[in-house]
């Protein structure tokens, strides 16, 4: 095995992503929201390490995005950010936490920024928020977009089925990426669109695209870390590549433990002092 010091490992670079697009090197995202995983992930090689939003539903067990908190996401990044040598760390501004002015967006980024030590930010929207983008960039902060199914808005939208399939949403959403690269995001992510759109849209821009059910002619992929790893048992969208089936060899150890210490198998003699 080897352990990286902190100095020997190149960090991943919002720079470096635009090199791996420009010639033509796949970006990997996962998500990540604890000390743990991240450190299993940025081990494993991960480009970007992003601390969703998502971990309203999957780590607090809420219906929506919308009930997490900044200080709850500030919270997560600081654990993310403790394990990660390698990966940018991208960390969610919360529902809540940009909508109201471009000042709230600039000082919720910054509280990220200054008290999690993570990389960059991401905001859902486009050209509503552009202020907000503007405003947080100018501060020195890498942006990064988030257009489609945009979960802030599920509200807005009544269900989490593809977004943009008639032609006056997708051109919103063309028109919505150049503008966000216009106003200097490094990246953008598109999230359960049709493929081809995914694809004109990777093309029609020069910053990496990364796609969730966005199809494969983007510039990289992204998941929900617990989704990938088959820890969710409820949420099969067709986007979702099941990478290994943790839910049930993590209930069959849980079941053993059990089992061991009801029969007092557990601890034996070389597990005690
Ligand atoms: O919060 C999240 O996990 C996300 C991804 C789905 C892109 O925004």
């Amino acid at each position: 095995m080897s352990v990286h010091k902190k100095q020997d490992v190149k960090k991943i670079t919002t720079h470096q992503l635009q090199e791996m697009k420009n010639r033509g090197e796949k970006i990997a995202m996962l998500t990540a929201y604890d000390y743990s995983m991240a450190k299993i992930i940025d081990g494993a090689g991960m480009d970007i390490i992003l601390v969703g939003d998502s971990a309203s539903n999957v780590m607090a067990g809420n219906e929506t995005t919308l009930p997490i908190t900044l200080d709850q996401m500030i919270y997560h990044a600081s654990s993310v950010v403790k394990a990660v040598q390698r990966a940018l760390v991208v960390v969610d501004l919360p529902f809540g936490s940009y909508q109201g002015s471009s000042g709230e967006a600039l000082r919720s980024a910054i509280r990220i920024m200054k008290e999690s030590g993570a990389h960059a930010v991401k905001l859902e929207g486009g050209s509503e928020i552009i202020d907000s983008v503007e405003r947080i960039l100018k501060a020195g902060i890498p942006v990064m977009g988030h257009l489609g199914l945009t979960p802030q808005s599920i509200y807005k939208f009544g269900t989490y089925s593809v977004r943009a399939k008639e032609e006056a949403e997708a051109n919103k959403l063309k028109n919505d990426a150049l503008q966000l690269q216009e106003a200097g995001c490094f990246g953008l992510v598109l999230e359960k669109i049709p493929a081809i759109l995914g694809k004109e849209v990777k093309e029609k821009l020069y910053i990496p695209v990364i796609g969730i059910g966005a199809g494969p002619d983007v510039d990289g992929q992204v998941l929900v870390m617990q989704d990938m790893l088959g820890i969710t048992q409820e949420f099969k969208p067709r986007f979702l590549r099941r990478y290994a089936d943790v839910f049930s060899v993590a209930t069959q150890a849980v079941t053993q433990y059990i089992a061991d210490v009801k029969a007092k198998d557990f601890p034996n003699k070389d597990e005690m002092y």
